[in-house]
């Protein structure tokens, strides 16, 4: 039996980058109708049991989205299990995922949110957490974009 497809969000802390694309991933997929999972989750512990960012939920929220309730967690290996899409938000993200997979098919399952916009790229999605306003804004800009080009296709594909 086929499930929904069911995609995994990966950046360092789990309460900026991740956590906003899964909630704009999540409020875009539901505009369209379409039927698939998101979570987010970090390769450091260090914010596990926080809710994202205060700043990164004003954010999210000035665009409609509430992310108040996601807490964060740390990436296990289980998740290669769960999920079929892992987008890891940098080329540090990505590394320390890999470095966890066990196979060529949890290594397949890993790739660079931002190839969906600039393919091949390996472009990151900046963390935002040092600096000020715009670094947010750019973030969400640079997810809403992303997410526009992968949910197009999974219309396609879901027809
Ligand atoms: P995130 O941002 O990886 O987008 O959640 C960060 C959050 C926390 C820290 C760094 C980046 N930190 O150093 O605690």
């Amino acid at each position: 039996m086929t499930h929904n497809k069911r995609i995994l969000f990966v950046c360092l802390g789990n309460i900026c980058r991740s956590p906003a694309a899964e909630g704009i991933f999540r409020a875009k997929a539901e505009a369209r109708g379409l039927k698939l999972e998101f979570d987010s989750a970090g390769t450091g512990g260090w914010h596990a049991g926080e809710a994202p960012d205060a700043r990164m939920q004003k954010t999210v929220l000035s665009r409609g989205i509430d992310i108040g309730n996601l807490r964060a967690r740390k990436f296990s290996v289980d998740d290669f299990d769960h999920f079929d899409l892992i987008y890891t938000m940098d080329t540090d993200n990505l590394k320390n995922v890999l470095k966890l997979a066990r196979n060529n098919a949890d290594r397949g399952k890993v790739k660079m949110l931002l190839n969906e916009s600039f393919p091949e790229s390996n472009k990151s999605v900046p963390d935002p957490y040092f600096g000020g306003q715009r670094g947010f804004d750019e973030v969400c800009d640079l997810i809403e974009h992303a997410a526009d080009n992968v949910l197009k296709r999974v219309v396609n594909e879901q027809g």
